[in-house]
């Protein structure tokens, strides 16, 4: 997470008093007690999925999910044409190519283009939850299924909205959420990913402390 927080709020505030007077700004220092865990747990908590990393933004989480999902050069990642650039850039990021698939009306990935992108080379699909409207999950999760595909929810404008009573980014193998000035939560700049996978949560979590061999980009918690 960004130290730059942005305590708009009294509570913000007080709580960026309280990370600089522990002088623990991260989360190697502090181990289970500090901040950045109990921020994980929290969220992790509230989202119903078992493991959360915070790392420094939502396109370090975005790749982190990819690495931890082995997402990697001459796979193909399917993403919506409508996005920002940070959801195909991921995907370069690991070496993969980002493969353009049409929105529908609600402006979020086309389950019906979905199907007909799909090649033998397809490994991940990136429906992205723009402006809090989440993508039609059932039906893209329904396709992932039928073709093998990991399915890596970019919930970075989405923290905290809910889709037939589950949490947005809690649905597919990972979630990936921003938590930067113009998100529903902001700490200057900062991000997440979730997920139910523990050897998923395992190589995302190496790929973002340790920039592992597998992992092209460096990123920091
Ligand atoms: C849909 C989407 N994906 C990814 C990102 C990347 O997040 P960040 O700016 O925290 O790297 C953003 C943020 O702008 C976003 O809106």
């Amino acid at each position: 997470m960004g130290l730059a927080a942005m305590a708009t709020t009294e509570r913000g505030m007080a709580a960026t008093v309280r990370v600089l007077g522990r002088g623990e700004l991260g989360r190697f220092t502090g181990g289970d007690r500090s901040e950045v865990a109990r921020f994980e747990s929290e969220l992790a908590g509230f989202l119903g999925t078992p493991h959360a990393l915070a790392v420094n933004s939502g396109t370090s989480a975005l790749v982190a999910a990819l690495v931890g999902a082995g997402v990697g050069p001459g796979d193909e990642v399917l993403v919506p044409a409508y996005t920002w650039v940070s959801t195909a850039a991921a995907a370069l990021a690991v070496g993969a190519v980002p493969v353009l698939v049409e929105v529908d009306a609600s402006l979020t990935m086309d389950p019906a283009d979905l199907k007909d992108r799909i090649t033998p080379r397809s490994r991940a699909v990136l429906p992205v939850h723009m402006l809090n409207h989440v993508a039609d999950m059932d039906a893209i999760m329904e396709v992932a299924a039928a073709h093998d595909l990991v399915v890596i929810e970019d919930a970075c404008q989405a923290v905290g909205v809910m889709y037939r009573g589950r949490a947005a980014g809690s649905i597919g193998h990972a979630g990936v959420f921003s938590f930067n000035q113009h998100k529903n939560i902001r700490s200057g700049e900062g991000g997440a990913l979730v997920t139910r996978d523990p050897k998923l949560f395992e190589r995302a979590s190496m790929s973002a402390a340790t920039s592992a061999p597998d992992s092209p980009v460096p990123t920091r918690t």
